[in-house]
């Protein structure tokens, strides 16, 4: 990994966006804090700094500024947003409250087409722009490139050194040329290749991972899901059988769920799977227990327990591999004025269960989501494992509302996999983030041919979203909703009533428990 541009984050919810926009150009990024040292920077030799975005004004008395030695470090600098006011800020600029906020579209005027931030771009583009104060007075020795309604200075320009400013957030969607901004200051003006690729990141990764493991063994908790999955596939072409995959079947899995994942892991690629049934133990544990932060609760506490024997009778083994992605490990800074950067989601449980004595292989802590999907197609995994939604780790559990037993289990994995197929078939399935079945805790009267029926409601859930944090409801067409009720209720045994819910999040959440 010899190039890479390093981004300051001050903030911006965008920041993320901004370094796998930087990867999707096949070029490295790397997420630091805003306060990060120079000599710091300096040493990790980028060949581009981008200043990001951030919610705070450059002279709150509590404003997050960067190290000024960044700018001498005589590396390219793109400000974005905050980024440019922070420019103006330490090289002589001016910055003041905008009359009124500039928010969401604008159109952008190039009033220098030999910017090499807009190289073979036309010269009225669609911007998107979300910041309250702006600039009044261009920093010494920058010149205007390009102009909004609202902007004299929305982008701008220093006539020597190769310092640039956006006002504008070329990083997401509603800049539809946003992309070609950045692959611009990556490859024309930082100079970078494009030497980031997953292809290449498996020779990287196989070498780093056989220098840190030597002869060890190496034990990985397989959950079926992307992660692990990826982990576990990277981890076998790198130690062969030095790793011992753990797969716990909590008894909470999806239809034919165990059944993939021996097939595809045990036979296909050879690994070495060591298949737990604890499905008797969870539901034992289960019993009686119907408020969900105690189901959540056991089931954690009951998978440590069984995932702990199984390491044991796995053999000894020094390493403990875990799909830990890129974004769990950012450094997180908090930044005055915005309380967001703070909430992490609570579901990231990090770490060893006590008592566990191994040393960390984590493959993928430097790889987005996205990275992870292609490097698992590269390393041969089928699409249903690389493209699978997200299943929560308590499983049907969150989904099985009220006590649990093995018949209400039966019913929904049957409703479920119903949901599954039917949305596979219309080919929303890889579309949208998730769709899955629910079944309610009560009773209702419904009449099937000449018989009265008391039976169980399933609901339906659909729904769209970026990370987990928001969601809105999909709006499926009345078809795949009649084919989903019907087929639900003609075919699942208990099943007389299905409904689809209409709630977004917030105020609901995607799971129901
Ligand atoms: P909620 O229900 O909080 O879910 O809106 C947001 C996302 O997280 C998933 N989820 C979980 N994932 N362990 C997990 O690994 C959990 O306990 C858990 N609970 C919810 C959920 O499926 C959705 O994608």
């Amino acid at each position: 990994m010899n190039e890479q541009i390093v981004i300051l984050d001050f903030g911006s919810q965008y920041t993320q966006v901004i370094a796998r926009r930087i990867r999707e150009c096949n070029v490295y990024s790397t997420i630091v804090p805003f306060n990060t040292p120079a000599k710091e920077i300096a040493a990790m030799s980028p060949q581009g700094i981008i200043l990001s975005g951030g919610p705070s004004s450059v002279y709150a008395t509590d404003a997050p500024l960067p190290d000024k030695d960044i700018f001498k470090l005589g590396v390219p600098v793109l400000g974005i947003c905050f980024g440019v006011q922070l420019l103006a800020h330490f090289l002589g600029g001016k910055v003041e409250k905008g009359p009124k906020r500039e928010y969401g579209k604008g159109t952008l005027r190039v009033l220098d087409p030999n910017c090499a931030l807009f190289d073979g771009l036309p010269n009225s583009l669609q911007v998107w722009n979300s910041h309250g104060d702006k600039l009044t007075r261009l920093p010494k020795n920058f010149t205007v490139v390009a102009t909004t309604e609202n902007s004299d200075y929305a982008a701008i320009e220093h006539s020597t050194k190769k310092f640039f400013g956006i006002q504008f957030h070329p990083e997401v969607v509603h800049t539809p040329r946003g992309k070609e901004i950045i692959a611009n200051y990556v490859h024309r003006i930082c100079g970078c290749g494009k030497g980031w690729t997953m292809r290449g990141y498996i020779e990287q990764a196989v070498e780093e991972i056989r220098a840190q493991v030597g002869k060890e063994r190496v034990i990985l908790g397989l959950s079926g899901g992307v992660d692990s999955s990826v982990a576990a596939a990277l981890l076998h072409k790198a130690i062969g059988d030095q790793l011992t995959c753990i797969f716990v079947n909590n008894g909470l899995l999806r239809a034919r769920e165990a059944e993939v994942v021996q097939e595809v892991f045990g036979r296909n690629f050879k690994i070495k799977l060591q298949y737990e049934d604890a499905t008797a133990l969870f539901l034992k544990k289960l019993k009686g227990v119907t408020d969900p932060e105690r189901k959540r609760k056991v089931i954690g506490k009951t998978f440590i327990d069984v995932f702990q024997a199984a390491t044991k009778r796995a053999g000894k083994a020094k390493f403990l591999a875990q799909g830990t992605l890129y974004p769990d490990v950012i450094e997180s800074v908090p930044i005055a004025g915005n309380p967001a950067a703070m909430i992490k989601s609570h579901h990231n449980v990090g770490g060893l269960p006590r008592g566990m004595k191994f040393k960390l292989v984590e493959p993928l802590r430097c790889l987005f989501k996205d990275e992870v999907r292609v490097l698992g197609l590269e390393l041969g995994l089928p699409k249903e494992i690389v493209w699978r939604q997200p299943f929560p780790g308590p499983g049907l559990a969150v989904r099985c509302l009220g006590e649990i037993t093995r018949d209400k289990l039966r019913i929904l994995r049957e409703s479920d996999a119903i949901v599954v197929e039917e949305m596979k078939h219309s080919g929303l399935y890889y579309k949208i983030w998730q769709s899955f079945a629910v079944l309610l805790p009560c009773r209702s009267v419904g009449v099937m041919g000449d018989e009265r029926t008391y039976d169980f409601t399933i609901a339906v859930r659909a729904v769209e979203s970026q990370d987990g944090m928001t969601a809105d409801w999909v709006k499926l067409p009345y078809d795949i909703l009649e084919k989903l009720a019907t087929r639900i209720i003609n075919e699942v045994k208990g099943v007389n009533r299905c409904v689809f819910d209409i709630t977004s999040k917030p105020p609901g959440t995607i799971e129901w428990e």
